[in-house]
């Protein structure tokens, strides 16, 4: 194999699609050829296939500005000639039309596909598949081992399958009764350190033409705790209140309005939702106000088992991180911050 598929789960919002871009387009910049699909804005395994079949051709045909949602669609897009002539040698166009593929036929032809136009070109294929654990939604453990059984055979195409349910990805590739066990590397997303938080804010800013002060950076990051999506969330409310103020450089107030504003908006409606499906569950309610207070969660309860189940169901749900001595801490502080003043 040329390079080796990779595995990477993490919580919801702390920049694995974006990481992911990033990297998909460097390997384009060195002539690696690539495609990306979500299974979470997939609702049937066809749309996936039709998605992934278009990401894949678009390497050659560089169309894919108005992706098929169905085979028919699909068909009228690859028929068009100029599109048909530059995929004339993968035979497409017969196992589309003369085969009639079910929808997990085609899934598996834009798997084959893709390693044969990797193979043909003399390139190598790098695929997202993101959202993977919501495969099981749409086919179960079948259609999971059908495209183990297909990808672990290809030379040319490299897989990144990344995740947000962490649990369920782990389950997918650890457990040893499961389809893609042992199948890939496991990755980690590291935390980017804040210095190179403020280097890319900086940079940002630049091209608008605004600059920010040191006290703004360190309310930002402060107030964020460095979460991805919080630090990003709450810089651009800040850039738009400095922006409204005529101003070109944000400041300690437009940093601490940036702050309330998220906290009200974008990330207050998310809280909000993660909070109440937590609170379907007691226990789970109870340790993650106390971590988020800072209390040990096991303090005064009497059943121990309820506490670890509960962290448990934290921990798989991307809520909180559980480190070194069994020490727990939000995975959002800002969330912490939101439930210390709304849930108590
Ligand atoms: N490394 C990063 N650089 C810049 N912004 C980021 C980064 N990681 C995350 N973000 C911001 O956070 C948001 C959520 O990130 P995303 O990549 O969608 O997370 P995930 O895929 O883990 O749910 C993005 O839309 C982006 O604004
Ligand atoms: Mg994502």
């Amino acid at each position: 194999m040329m390079g080796h598929d990779i595995m990477l789960a993490g919580p919801r919002r702390i920049g694995k699609s974006s990481v992911a871009g990033e990297i998909l387009r460097r390997v384009r910049e060195r002539g690696a050829y690539t495609a990306a699909v979500d299974v979470f804005r997939t609702a049937t395994t066809e749309t996936l296939a039709t998605r992934l079949i278009e990401a894949v051709v678009a390497n050659r045909t560089g169309l894919l500005a108005k992706a098929a949602r169905d085979m028919k669609e699909l068909r009228s897009h690859l028929g068009q000639a100029r599109v048909s002539a530059r995929l004339h040698d993968l035979e497409l166009g017969e196992a589309l039309v003369e085969q009639r593929p079910s929808p997990e036929d085609l899934l598996e032809l834009g798997l084959v596909t893709a390693e044969k136009i990797a193979e043909k070109d003399g390139r190598r294929m790098v695929i997202l598949i993101d959202e993977f654990q919501d495969i099981q939604k749409l086919g179960g453990g079948e259609l999971l081992k059908r495209m183990r059984s297909i990808i672990q055979q290809q030379q040319h195409a490299v897989y990144l399958f990344m995740g947000s349910q962490a649990h369920l990805m782990n389950d997918l590739f650890a457990k040893p009764n499961e389809a893609f066990f042992r199948f890939a590397i496991q990755m980690h997303l590291p935390a980017v350190p804040w210095p190179e938080w403020e280097q890319y804010i900086e940079d940002r800013l630049r091209t608008q033409g605004m600059t920010i002060r040191d006290t703004a950076l360190q309310i930002l990051h402060e107030k964020s705790g460095g979460h991805p999506h919080s630090v990003m969330v709450v810089t651009e409310a800040a850039l738009l209140h400095a922006k409204l103020a005529g101003k070109t450089a944000i400041q300690a107030d437009d940093a601490l309005y940036g702050y309330i504003a998220a906290m009200d908006g974008t990330l207050g409606a998310i809280y909000t939702q993660q909070w109440a499906a937590v609170r379907e569950y007691k226990h789970a309610a109870k340790a993650l106000l106390a971590i988020a207070e800072g209390r040990e969660p096991y303090a005064g309860v009497s059943s121990r088992s309820g506490v670890t189940d509960a962290i448990k169901l934290l921990e798989g749900r991307g809520l909180i991180v559980t480190e070194g001595r069994g020490k727990h801490r939000l995975v959002e502080p800002m969330f912490g911050a939101w439930l210390r003043s709304e849930a108590s």
